[in-house]
């Protein structure tokens, strides 16, 4: 099996790249983790989403292309220059790109639970899991990537990834897959 083959890449994928790189842009999600995230989406019909850290909407692009027509997504970066190229690029009116600080965003939130979050960036992760995380419905998905050592990592964060895959593992009220494949991905399933 050639996991590296994708026959199914999002037609928008190589100009989000491009346009990324121009702004020398270098966290943006791999096609190992969009496959991944268009088959999950998939599983669930008429399904609300959530992408923390859209980036330039390289992982929104998979995540488009496995959603029904019933199915929609909030998309949060703070980031206006990146936005700017995710909202150009993927003109859908199933999405919604929010220009806001994740932060504050979590904190805020009033609206419907999600069948599938994709935390991809701090807020999300690291900070306000709890928050993020009551955020998702039973049976949900809670995806993460970059969970193997990665060459931007600042110091210390290596101890902050090692203590929180601790905490998830801890927890009762989720299942979880950590995958050493793409960047290190952990599925996590809310029971
Ligand atoms: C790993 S990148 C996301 C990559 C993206 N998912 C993709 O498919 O290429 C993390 C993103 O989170 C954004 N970000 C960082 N801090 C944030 C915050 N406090 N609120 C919202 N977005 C934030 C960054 O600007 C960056 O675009």
């Amino acid at each position: 099996m050639q996991d590296a083959l994708f026959t199914d890449v999002p037609v928008q994928y190589e100009k989000i790249a491009d346009a990324t790189t121009r702004l020398s842009f270098q966290m943006n999600s791999d096609l190992y983790t969009g496959s991944l995230l268009k088959t999950l989406v998939a599983s669930k019909h008429s399904g609300r989403f959530l992408e923390l850290g859209t980036g330039g909407g390289l992982a929104t692009s998979w995540i488009l292309e496995g959603m029904d027509n019933d199915s929609v997504l909030t998309t949060i970066e703070n980031n206006s220059a990146l936005l700017e190229i995710a909202q150009a690029m993927l003109a859908d009116q199933r999405v919604e790109f929010v220009l806001t600080d994740g932060y504050e965003w979590l904190q805020n939130y009033q609206g419907e639970k999600f069948d599938l979050i994709f935390a991809d960036a701090m807020p999300g992760k690291y900070d306000l899991f709890e928050e993020t995380f009551s955020l998702l419905k039973a049976g949900g998905f809670y995806i993460i990537d970059d969970m193997q050592p990665q060459p931007n990592w600042p110091s210390g964060h290596a101890e902050r990834v090692d203590d929180f895959i601790a905490m998830l593992e801890k927890r009762i009220d989720l299942v979880l897959t950590k995958m050493n494949w793409s960047t290190g991905i952990i599925i996590v399933v809310k029971k």
